[in-house]
């Protein structure tokens, strides 16, 4: 008993009073059932090492090459746009989704996906709920990876979001980066979106405009790569501009509009209404790496942990100083 409880002090600590701290390392993987409260991103202060939170993911196709961004929204869930995810529907085969944080205690953190779910009212490449929840196998592990909440603040012009890439889908601009980048945008009147454009595009009610970096290597343009306000999931990159002429604003889908979509999706999928791929009772390779040593090593290693947290509260100006201590440095696996 005395164990199960010390075990709930490391997880408090670890997972819910620390923001504050130098990072996040969390006790475990995610796994099916895991609330995504416990696993929400607190924002770039709580990140541990080189990485922009552990919930910003890439989309893999068949052949391993990039596809789309996505943002980790739930244990199986993850959140793109559906104009850059529906070419791969057919051949999913393979198919997988991949965190782009990694600590040195994680032994793969990419999963296979299962399904992708399009709203009904979607129509390839046009703009209106430009957003596809793709569902996994399998959690994707890894003791950084982590969730991001919905937007709940109604974007308004001038506002500064923050946008995530790798530069795949700006090749004429500059070469794409192994690792994402970030860079900020402005958020801009549909008013002044329209006339930007002209009569070249028709925008939707689902989307949300932002005037692009002038400089067109600080643009970042890939399909599906989440765009965010503080520690909230805002916008997911459209369809339509790229970086080439960055006077032209970056069509974004507005993650507030089409967050009815997304919840009652999640709702089907947990009630059993949207049906698995026959694929995925295969058991998945990926499954079946894991490899069982290391799974033994966790909870002997974390006792040692637990003492060193239990021992913390009972003085809470000593966890102060534990935080201090590099956690990704620090972590035993
Ligand atoms: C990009 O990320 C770095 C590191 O997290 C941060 O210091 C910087 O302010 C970010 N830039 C923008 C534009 O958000
Ligand atoms: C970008 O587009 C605008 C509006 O059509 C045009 O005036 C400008 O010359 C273009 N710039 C480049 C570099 O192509």
């Amino acid at each position: 008993m005395g164990l199960s409880k010390s075990w709930l002090w490391l997880c408090f600590l670890l997972g819910v009073w620390t923001p504050q701290g130098n990072g996040k390392v969390y006790p475990r993987d995610i796994y099916r059932r895991t609330p995504k409260f416990r696993r929400a991103w607190t924002g770039v202060e709580a990140n541990t090492g080189k990485n922009f939170g552990g919930w910003l993911l890439r989309i893999l196709n068949s052949n391993g090459n990039f596809a789309c961004g996505g943002a980790y929204y739930a244990p199986l869930l993850v959140i793109t746009s559906a104009n850059c995810i529906y070419p791969y529907r057919n051949s999913l085969e393979g198919a997988t989704v991949e965190g782009t944080a990694v600590s040195k205690c994680d032994s793969e953190n990419i999963a296979e996906i299962d399904t992708i779910q399009f709203p009904e009212r979607f129509i390839y490449r046009k703009l209106y709920m430009d957003v596809a929840v793709v569902r996994l196998k399998e959690p994707i592990k890894g003791r950084l990876t982590e969730f991001i909440r919905l937007c709940t603040i109604k974007l308004q012009p001038t506002m500064r979001t923050v946008v995530f890439g790798w530069g795949f889908d700006s090749l004429e601009v500059q070469k794409p980066s192994p690792d994402p980048r970030n860079s900020s945008v402005t958020i801009i009147s549909l008013k002044e979106c329209r006339q930007k454009f002209g009569k070249k595009l028709a925008l939707s009610s689902t989307s949300v405009c932002v005037r692009q970096p002038k400089n067109p290597r600080n643009c970042l343009y890939d399909g599906g790569s989440p765009m965010i306000y503080k520690r909230e999931l805002c916008g997911v990159v459209s369809f339509g501009s790229q970086c080439q002429n960055t006077s032209y604003p970056g069509m974004f889908t507005n993650i507030i509009r089409v967050a009815r979509f997304i919840k009652e999706t999640e709702e089907s999928i947990e009630a059993g209404y949207i049906f698995r791929s026959p694929r995925a009772k295969n058991k998945s390779p990926a499954r079946m790496l894991r490899a069982p040593k290391v799974k033994k090593k966790v909870p002997v290693k974390i006792r040692t942990a637990t003492t060193i947290a239990v021992i913390d509260t009972t003085k809470p100006t000593n966890v102060v100083k534990t935080t201090t201590i590099d956690p990704l440095e620090s972590m035993v696996c």
